[in-house]
């Protein structure tokens, strides 16, 4: 019996698949339809404190190869979070959920943390470091100065399990900057990657999302190299308490199966599924158990981390 179950943090999950930040995850309904689904858990929405409206429509499309967008955070606000999954504490005491979370400013960022400190949560947090769509704001997980800083406040007070999303990294010099700093801290996990920044897709004479005039992060195939680059990177570089989760170009089976022999203990997938609805995680754990059993694998554990090489 092929088995694709995983701890992240130590809490245990009996398919390692899950949907990523931003998609199908805003509302209570869709956050029930992915919890109900063959996927291990699910993470919300990333919450800022209030309610967001977020940028103006379009700002998703799916295109052939993957997906652009530039949502703006929109959101329902932390308590709208953080009060289902108080409930599904209670409802499913035997499951775990992801919280993700930041705010508009450090100050808020902090304001929020405090806020799940002092709640009754048990369950995961993600910081996003990463999100690329909101005009005027920068990626925080680009600007190295100020990520140790956050970083170093939060673990002043925040002593539940905690991890963060990150934006993909394309120097080595950076992987080995980033990954310096993240092994200062208690971190339980860093989630690779987040989508490309501000990309452009033009079809005929045109931009296809209205925002920042067409501006916006890319996910889907285009992305699963740099994906599997910042998985493995962080693998090899980051102390072993800090485990991976795999995010970015997750379209099969094989997909999930290089997230993980790259490092990745959990695999999130965002843009098939929103093209092809929560049936894609049924899918998806068919076709890896397939090349699992071909293999010979019984678990994750035997392949995860042990990609190959080619020697001298
Ligand atoms: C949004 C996009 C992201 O990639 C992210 O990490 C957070 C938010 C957004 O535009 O809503």
């Amino acid at each position: 019996m092929v088995s694709i179950s995983t701890q992240i943090a130590g809490f245990a999950f009996d398919n390692c698949l899950m949907n990523a930040a931003g998609v199908a995850c805003m509302t209570k309904e869709e956050l029930t339809e992915v919890k109900d689904s063959a996927a291990g858990t699910f993470v919300t929405k990333t919450a800022t404190l209030d309610f967001r409206q977020g940028n103006p429509e379009p700002r998703y499309q799916d295109v052939p190869l993957g997906s652009i967008n530039s949502m703006g955070l929109p959101n329902n606000g932390l308590d709208y979070y953080l009060d289902y999954l108080l409930e599904l504490q209670e409802s499913e005491p035997n499951r775990t959920f992801f919280l993700s979370l930041v705010g508009m400013s450090p100050e808020e960022t902090h304001a929020i943390l405090q806020k799940v400190q002092a709640s009754g949560f048990r369950g995961i947090t993600e910081l996003n470091l990463s999100c690329p769509n909101v005009p005027g704001k920068p990626q925080i997980a680009y600007d190295f100065e100020t990520t140790e800083k956050i970083l170093s406040e939060v673990f002043a007070y925040f002593t539940k399990p905690l991890g963060i999303k990150l934006p993909p990294y394309f120097d080595i010099v950076h992987f080995d900057q980033a990954a310096a700093i993240f092994n200062k801290y208690s971190l339980k996990f860093v989630n690779c990657v987040n989508s490309i920044g501000n990309g452009l897709y033009i079809e005929d004479e045109s931009v296809v999302i209205r925002p920042k005039n067409g501006f916006g992060g890319i996910g889907g195939q285009y992305i699963k190299p740099t994906a599997l680059a910042n998985v493995h990177a962080f693998y090899q570089r980051l102390k072993p308490e800090i485990q991976i989760i795999g995010t970015g170009g997750v379209l099969t089976g094989r997909d999930a199966f290089e997230h993980i022999l790259c490092g990745a203990s959990m695999v999130q997938v965002g843009t098939t599924l929103h093209k092809e609805g929560v049936a894609a995680f049924e899918r998806i754990t068919s076709e890896l158990k397939a090349i699992m059993e071909e293999k010979g694998y019984e678990s994750l554990k035997d392949f995860r981390g042990k990609l190959k090489y080619i020697e001298e």
